[in-house]
């Protein structure tokens, strides 16, 4: 894991209180080289999903994994062109899902913020591990649900290419210049005291 921030990092993303260099250090490229995932760097990824927290532990996040020609083709049949064009050189494409009941059949209420988290361990463990990742809301939920055969019972959140980085002139024109860590709204712009104002 690095301990302090790349100079791209360093030149977009300033955190106005210390954290772990890890939270800026993760960003989502679109440029992905040919390197494949090994299958026990790609386990250690979901090794780290697996531990998110989630109301009653009932860990409702699922991931199907796309990784041979066969699987990625079927995943590039419902993402969206404007994504599709630079995600197809991906090795791996994840759909994160989410069953939406408990183990008892009741409604779970807390499936998405759980696989939101789930997530979000596995993009910052893929960081720690040299890997990139993008989430993708940009594809066809029916379509994906059709292909996959996923059932009415689960919430389809999204599509996560995972992979190393390529360099940026590999991109379309018209993707390069987005191609840099992006910054955020400070704490105080989402943070509230007492009661929401
Ligand atoms: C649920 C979700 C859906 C997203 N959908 C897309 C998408 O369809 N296409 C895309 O290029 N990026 C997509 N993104 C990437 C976001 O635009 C990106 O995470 C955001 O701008 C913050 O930048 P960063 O991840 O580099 O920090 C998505 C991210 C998330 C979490």
């Amino acid at each position: 894991m690095s301990t302090s921030p790349s100079n791209e990092v360093e030149a977009n993303r300033q955190p106005d209180h210390e954290i772990n260099p890890q939270f800026i250090e993760r960003w989502s490229p679109r440029s992905f080289s040919d390197q494949d995932v090994p299958e026990d760097v790609l386990l250690c990824l979901l090794e780290a999903a697996r531990w998110a927290p989630s109301g009653n532990n009932n860990q409702p996040w699922r991931f199907i994994i796309a990784r041979t020609p066969e699987h990625l083709t079927a995943f590039h049949s419902f993402i969206h062109p404007s994504n599709r064009v630079w995600c197809e050189k991906a090795p791996v494409l994840a759909l994160a899902i989410s069953h939406t009941l408990t183990p008892r059949g009741t409604e779970n209420a807390s499936h998405a913020f759980d696989t939101g988290t789930a997530w979000g361990y596995l993009a910052l463990e893929a960081n720690n591990q040299g890997l990139i990742t993008h989430a993708m809301g940009g594809f066809d939920r029916d379509l994906a649900r059709q292909t996959l055969n996923i059932p009415n019972d689960y919430a389809i959140h999204a599509v996560i290419a995972i992979g190393y980085r390529g360099p940026v002139d590999a991109l379309p024109e018209n993707l390069r210049e987005r191609e840099v860590p992006s910054s955020r709204n400070e704490v105080s712009t989402f943070t509230y005291f007492g009661k929401f104002e």
